[in-house]
């Protein structure tokens, strides 16, 4: 299970999406996932596979923290344990649990562990908009791209003056033909700071990876708080979700969410055929593919994927043999 994206947290969405009596479908690195509340109102999240018959639970009904499969009406509170098999009173249902992941509420956001077992709490990426009354705008698209790839297009600048000729690459591009770009990744416990210069002058708007999926650029005007972060979900190995999160501390009326939407919709649009036309699909080991200098911060995003994400997986828990009875 989660090949090549196992054991790490996950932004998967917005906690708001997550309603009282409403499954919440997901697929998240090739498994189904179904998020539901439980009866205190806390975040649970399945697999969502019936251990019955393999249908989704989603497809089912959400009543009192309960979920119910659509088949035969098999009930599994948000830790997996069957509450209720019709027909059957006397069944072992200790035997008969679906399969529970962890997962969390944080300033907004939903998260995922893609295993069974967290050693830490979820990256606390939000504490600024906690601290901050930030103004949170968020929306997703879908690309058909491996996650690896749109996580290196948030990584790379060099490509701003082309891909987004007439928005956020508009000033690099009057540096185009004399300047000499600077890219430098400096590794962090979780990630890491890229920084950007031209010509010896440093560019505005540092950029931070957040392993294994996020990328956070700062863009404060002076006083103020402007930040854009983009996680990158895969869902399967074509197919990425990329949540698109913008904070800010001015113009907070949610009126103004229009324009910050437009704007990154744009953006992103800009970014899409591009990057869903590279091959292979997912990055290639580095010597692979050709490189530049410029390409410092890609290029140790493969790494770390290669070396710690590339190749990790979590097994399926083994189910007992004595269930019916
Ligand atoms: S498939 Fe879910 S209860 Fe039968
Ligand atoms: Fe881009």
């Amino acid at each position: 299970m989660f090949k090549d994206f196992a054991n790490l947290w996950t932004i998967v969405g917005l906690a708001q999406d997550l309603k009282r009596d409403a499954p919440l479908a997901m697929r998240v690195a090739g498994e189904r996932i179904v998020f539901f509340r439980d009866a205190a109102g806390k975040a649970c999240a399945l697999l969502d596979q019936c251990p019955h018959r393999g249908v989704a639970l989603s497809l089912g009904r959400v009543e009192n923290g309960v979920i119910e499969c659509p088949f035969h009406g098999w009930r599994f509170d948000g830790a997996g344990r069957n509450c209720h098999v019709p027909w059957n009173p006397d069944a072992k249902r200790d035997n008969l649990s679906a399969v529970a992941l962890p997962c969390r509420e944080s300033a907004g956001l939903l998260w995922l562990y893609t295993g069974f077992d967290p050693k830490e709490e979820p990256e606390p990426t939000q504490t600024l908009m906690a601290s901050h009354r930030l103004a949170l705008c968020a929306q997703s698209v879908i690309w058909k791209a491996h996650w690896t790839r749109v996580m290196e297009n948030m990584l790379d600048s060099p490509h701003l003056p082309f891909v987004h000729r007439n928005t956020i690459g508009r000033d690099l591009s009057k540096h185009l033909g004399a300047g000499r770009l600077e890219m430098t990744f400096e590794a962090t416990a979780n990630g890491g700071h890229i920084r950007a210069s031209v010509d010896g002058s440093p560019r505005d708007g540092n950029l931070d990876y957040r392993f294994p999926n996020v990328m956070e650029l700062f863009i404060d005007p002076p006083g103020k708080k402007f930040r854009l972060m983009v996680a990158c979900i895969p869902e399967d190995d074509r197919t990425t979700r990329l949540w698109l999160l913008t904070m800010r501390s001015f113009a907070r009326a949610p009126l103004f969410d229009f324009a910050f939407r437009w704007m990154n919709r744009r953006i992103a649009r800009e970014d899409q055929a591009i990057v869903e036309s590279s091959l292979p699909a997912e990055v290639p080991p580095p010597a692979e593919e050709v490189s530049v200098r410029t390409d410092a911060p890609t290029l140790a995003f493969r790494k770390i994927y290669h070396e710690r994400l590339l190749g990790s997986f979590v097994s399926r828990p083994r189910r007992r043999e004595d269930a019916a009875s």
